[in-house]
This record gives C-alpha cells, structure tokens and sequence, in this order.
C-alpha cells in the first residue's frame, strides 16, 4: 500500500478533488455553454442537476474507490469481476480522451497568459480576430500545449501528496480572490446590469432537450464524475473521513466558482456590446477587451493575474485527468510512476493533435463531422462522445453497479466509515434512494435521449 501514495488529511482531498472539479470546465466552458443556451434557463436546470444528480454519484465513487483503494479498473474488478472491469477501463478511456482536448485549450489559456504578459495582445484590435487567428497556428497551439503536458506529468510524477496535493492547497483560494476582484469591476461598468438579467433572469421558453442534456453533460464534466476520477482520488482517503461532507465541499466549491465565472463573464459581454453566444472564444475575447479598457499597467497586471491562474485551475484538474491512467499502470500493470507518466503523456499529447488542428490549421479536423445540422470540429465530436454522451454513461454504469451488485448495504457501510451516525439517518435513505433508483433511471432514460437528438436527430422534447 506504501508505495500507492495516499492525501495527508481530510483538507488534502477537498483540496485536490476541488482542483480537479475546478478547471476550464467551470471558467471557460461553462459561460460559453450557458452562453448559448439560454442564460439563467440553463443554470438552473445546471444546479438541479449538480445537486440531485451529481451529488449523490460523487459520493458513491469516492465510496467505491476508499473501499477497493484502487484504480478505476481495479475497483471495478475487485468489486464485480471481470464482467465490470471494462466499465472501469471505459471510464479510464474516456479520461485520456478528454485529457488530449483539454490539453490543448490549457494550451490557449497558457498562450494567451504569454502574449499579455510579453507580447502585444493588449494593443490589439480585432479580438475576436486575434482569437480565431491564434487557436488556428498549429505552432503556436503545439508549444503551448507541450509544455502544458509536460508540467501536468512533472506534478503526477512527484506524487499524490507533494504534488497534487500540495499545488492544489495553494493556487484554489488564489483564484477564487482574483475572481472576486474581477467580478466587481464588471459590475461596475456600463450596461453591466442586462448582463445580470441574462444571467439570472430565466426564461423558460429557452429551455429544450438540448439546454437539458448540455445541463447534464456539464454538470458530469464540472465535477470530474462519470469517468473514475473520483475512484481514484477516493482511493487515497482514509477512514476516517467523511465522505459525504467532503463530496458535499467539493460540491458546493466548484458550483460556486462556475456561478462566479458566469458573474464575472455575462457583464463584461453585456458592457462591450458582444454576444453571449459567442462559443469557444467568450472568455478569451470578452475578458481581453476588458483589460484593453483598464489602465495599462493595471490591465497588464491584471490580465496576467488572470490567465496564469486560468492555467493553475486547469492545471489542477489536468493532474486528475492524468492520474487514472497512470494509476492503472502503476496499479494494474506495475509499471513504475515513472515509466507510466511518460508513456500516458506522450500518447495523450499525440491524441490531441488533431484538436490542434480543429480550429483552422487542418480542413480535415475544422470541418471534420456534421451533425445537429451543423460542422463540428474534431474537438466538439471527442467532446460530444467522450463527456456529453460517455460521462453521464458512466455515471449510469456506477449507479447500477451499485444498486445490483455492490449492493446499498455494502455502499452504507463504507460511508459509514468516518461518519458514525449515518446509518439509519435520513442522509443514508436519501442517498440510498438517490444512487440506487432514481440515478439508474435518469441517466439511462437521459443517454438514449441525448444520443437520439445528437446523432439520429430524434428530439423528443
Ligand atoms: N472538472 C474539470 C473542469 O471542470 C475537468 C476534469 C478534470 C474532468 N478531471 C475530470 C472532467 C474527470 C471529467 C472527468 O475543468
């Protein structure tokens, strides 16, 4: 067991499971997404999700990883045989799969975090232009995100406790300040309020299968679920800690810095007179233009304040991603920390190439599908199968794992483990209801829904 690694204390896994929770998930894509569905419709469906779905299948992986201390494959195994390792080694997939994309967009943030920093970014004019021209070099796109890979395996190299741990602890609380700080100078600005009302005002007629199934894929994705990311951090707790405290901490963080990001994002959109449905580019243009109209030297610094902790947030959760593939190998296949971290990085640097190329460079991968009556890139198609579609699967998968195999009782007497008074409590019977019954049933009816409408064209709402 030693030489797995494991947190230090109970703060050591809200921290790092946070970390991995926050990331461009919550910054970048979830304006973007709620952007162009709608606003405020979209962030409620969003929180209901989050918290009656989301909750209860986070607690349930944290659960199955501290019982089996082990990889998502392993728990699988350990726990079901054979027959349900797959869905572990599914979910480790699906992981490396978002990793090569995710990879890449850190890249932008790093990129744009050099530019503002050391070249003329803030001179420019045309942003939206200077976004489309710079994700479309490959050059540009290829360096960046190489030197993202590279610090992601430095810090899962170092280990659980020094690196994970330890880089999480620090940059969380910082970027929450920074968010704070830019919040209220957006709030401050002209027409900052139509902004608000976008973003907390709903309109329900907004609402439709899309807005429900993006909802839910986001949710899965913001909070790292669905894939075995929580399997394997759970698997470094002790028993001593709480699990649906610290589920219900990390829960309540990441929801919180998404909220903030749409905040901080929707006035500044409003106050420059862009559009919320802008896409990939929102935070990226919008924020810039914002900066421009600062003081230069306080717009330099604060720009630069911002995108490198931009970085931090998505470095945090890229150590995750990266994480359960290596553990699998050091796990299952006993190759050394070492070995696995260079191995999985070069591959997933590789599978990312394409989404290099998804935004200009290559024809191929810009145009590179066409679905949902319009292109799609390489990178939303890995998108579209790897999380919107695959991680509520997997939620689904566990869910049933649990109610059919696992069993509720074996599921309450882990979580009983560092919180004695859960058995018999109502928390227990809400969870119980929750995980075994109505997650099975939603997600099954939510996937055959959301690859009905996405690929077959079928909507049922
Ligand atoms: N949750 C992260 C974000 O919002 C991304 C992420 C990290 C992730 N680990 C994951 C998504 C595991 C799915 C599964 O940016």
């Amino acid at each position: 067991m030693a030489s797995r690694g494991g947190f230090s204390s109970k703060i050591g896994f809200i921290a790092a499971a946070a970390g991995s929770a926050v990331g461009l998930g919550n910054i970048w894509q979830f304006p973007y997404v709620a952007g162009e569905n709608g606003g405020a419709a979209f962030l409620l469906i969003y929180v209901a999700w989050i918290f009656l779905i989301g909750l209860p299948i986070m607690v349930g992986e944290v659960a199955v990883g501290r019982n089996t201390g082990a990889n998502p494959f392993g728990a699988y195994k350990k726990l079901g045989g054979k027959k349900w390792a797959w869905v572990g080694f599914f979910g480790i997939l699906c992981g490396v799969m978002i990793l090569s994309f995710y990879n890449v967009v850190a890249g932008w943030a790093f990129g744009y975090f050099v530019q503002l920093s050391f070249g003329d970014l803030l001179q420019q004019k045309e942003l939206s232009n200077y976004f489309y021209n710079y994700t479309a070099d490959f050059s540009d796109n290829l360096i960046y995100s190489l030197v993202f890979m590279v610090l992601t395996g430095f810090i899962v190299y170092r280990g659980v406790q020094k690196g994970i741990e330890g880089t999480s602890k620090v940059l969380m609380p910082t970027l929450f300040i920074i968010l704070i700080l830019i919040i209220i100078y957006g709030l401050n600005l002209p027409n900052a309020a139509d902004g608000v009302a976008f973003y907390l005002v709903p309109d329900f007629s907004l609402i439709n299968g899309a807005t429900i199934y993006s909802a839910l894929g986001q949710a899965f994705f913001s909070l790292s679920l669905g894939m075995g990311a929580l399997i394997t951090y759970g698997s470094y707790i002790s028993k001593e800690d709480n699990i649906v405290n610290s589920a219900t901490w990390v829960t309540i963080s990441d929801t919180l810095v998404a909220f903030l990001a749409g905040l901080m994002i929707f006035p500044l959109v409003f106050s420059q007179g862009q559009s919320p449905s802008e896409g990939p580019g929102l935070v990226f243009i919008a924020l810039v233009g914002i900066f421009q109209n600062m003081p230069p030297l306080l717009g330099k610094l604060v720009g630069c304040s911002f995108f490198l902790l931009l970085c931090f947030a998505a470095l945090t959760s890229t150590i995750s991603l990266l994480e359960v593939p290596v553990a699998f190998l050091v796990d299952q296949k006993k190759w050394s920390r070492k070995k696995s971290v260079i191995v999985m990085s070069a591959i997933i640097f590789a599978l990312g190439l394409p989404s290099m190329l998804s935004y200009g460079a290559s024809d191929l991968f810009s145009n590179f599908a066409y679905y949902e009556g319009t292109s799609k890139t390489f990178m939303d198609v890995v998108q579209d199968l790897f999380f919107v579609v695959s991680l509520p699967l997997g939620g689904f998968l566990l869910s049933i794992f649990i109610a059919r195999h696992w069993k509720a009782k074996s599921l309450s007497e882990e979580i009983s483990q560092g919180y004695a008074s859960y058995k018999g409590s109502v928390i227990e019977k809400y969870f119980n209801l929750m995980i075994t019954m109505v997650c099975p049933v939603v997600l099954g009816f939510m996937f055959i829904l959301t690859v009905l409408q996405k690929f077959f064209g079928v909507s049922i709402f």
